[in-house]
């Protein structure tokens, strides 16, 4: 028996409220451009959530989405894994919240705090606890609501930020033959903490651009080829990049370091702008309902963020 995770469904959730460069610019009174933010980040627009909008409700809305997706009925659900910075409660977790909003009556429920790698953290943590026999069924959700945690004075980081979230079904396959989560990798330099952080529980976020900036292709690269290594498959091989959404250049860099043409890069940041953790599962979310992600394809998933945190996954659909 080959017991692996299968990404059974996937769904994604924008708080309806968007807006673009020069709305934001103008909102805030910012001393910023349109063409500044397009030209240094590929940012277009953002969503931001309104009043009523929480991590929980977006990711709740997101998981509906995707157990859609994979027809698998909430009560099927044995856990539910929540990445996510902005938690609506220091506790309850979001992800208990989430389990109360879907009627879920069983199984855990907690929250992985990695930044913009939350995803990918909590992804890992599914796979392994679904390897191990823990559960057979797992929804990794990514939610955030950044907009409550920026200094919306501070020109150099509230331009980069949106909310949202997005939700994959994780369930037990016991013959998969190649498909299912192949490989995940993570890593975390603490010392790096200084560079990308939110003050205190409440913000507002804090980050030295230019510095994680520096860091971010080397990073990603490093971590990318440890996953292809480890599963001894080829840049080739691979049909998507599904990467963290945080900057056009750093997701132009992956691209063109694994020699993947334009369109087999999943883009979502001209219009979410950074969701951090749910960055990943909302541009997967996308490309696996319009069709692009189509069963049999190796995807390769990455992202960086604060701790500093960085990770990859290898998965084949
Ligand atoms: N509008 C206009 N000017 C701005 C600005 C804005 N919104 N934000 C910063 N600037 C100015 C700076 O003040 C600076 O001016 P100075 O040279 O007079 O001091 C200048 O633009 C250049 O700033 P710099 O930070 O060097 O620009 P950059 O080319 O590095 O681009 C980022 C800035 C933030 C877009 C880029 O560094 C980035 O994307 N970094 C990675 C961020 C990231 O990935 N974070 C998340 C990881 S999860």
């Amino acid at each position: 028996m080959s017991l692996r995770s299968v990404i059974a469904g996937c769904g994604g959730h924008l708080p309806s409220n968007v807006l673009d460069n020069a709305a934001l610019a103008a909102k805030f009174g910012l001393d910023t451009s349109d063409e500044w933010i397009r030209e240094r980040s590929g940012i277009c627009q953002r969503h931001l959530a309104g009043p009523d909008d929480t991590a929980t409700s977006l990711g709740a809305e997101a998981a509906r989405r995707a157990l859609a997706q994979a027809g698998i009925d909430p009560s099927e659900v044995d856990g539910i894994i929540c990445a996510t910075s902005t938690p609506d409660n220091a506790f309850p977790s979001t992800g208990a919240h989430i389990q109360a909003a879907l009627g879920v009556k069983k199984g855990f429920a907690f929250d992985v705090s990695a930044a913009c790698t939350g995803f990918i953290y909590a992804l890992s943590v599914g796979d392994a606890m679904i390897r191990a026999g823990q559960a057979r069924c797992v929804l990794v959700i990514g939610a955030e609501v950044y907009s409550r945690i920026l200094d919306w004075s501070d020109r150099s980081t509230c331009v980069l930020f949106g909310d949202g979230a997005g939700a994959v079904v994780l369930r037990a396959e016991d013959e998969p033959g190649d498909r299912g989560v192949l490989s995940t990798h993570l890593h975390a330099d603490g010392s790096q903490a200084g560079i990308l952080y939110v003050e205190g529980t409440t913000g507002p976020l804090k980050m030295a651009g230019n510095l994680v900036f520096r860091q971010a292709v080397n990073k990603l690269s490093a971590v990318v080829d440890e996953a292809l290594a480890a599963n001894k498959v080829e840049k080739a091989d691979v049909k998507w990049l599904v990467p963290h959404q945080a900057n056009i250049r750093i997701i132009d860099a992956m691209g063109r370091k694994l020699g993947l043409s334009p369109d087999r890069v999943v883009k979502t940041v001209d219009r979410h702008a950074n969701t951090s953790a749910a960055s990943v599962p909302l541009a997967l979310a996308e490309a696996v309902g319009d069709g692009r992600i189509r069963p049999g394809d190796l995807v390769l998933l990455e992202a960086i963020g604060g701790g500093l945190t960085w990770g990859a996954a290898l998965v084949r659909f």
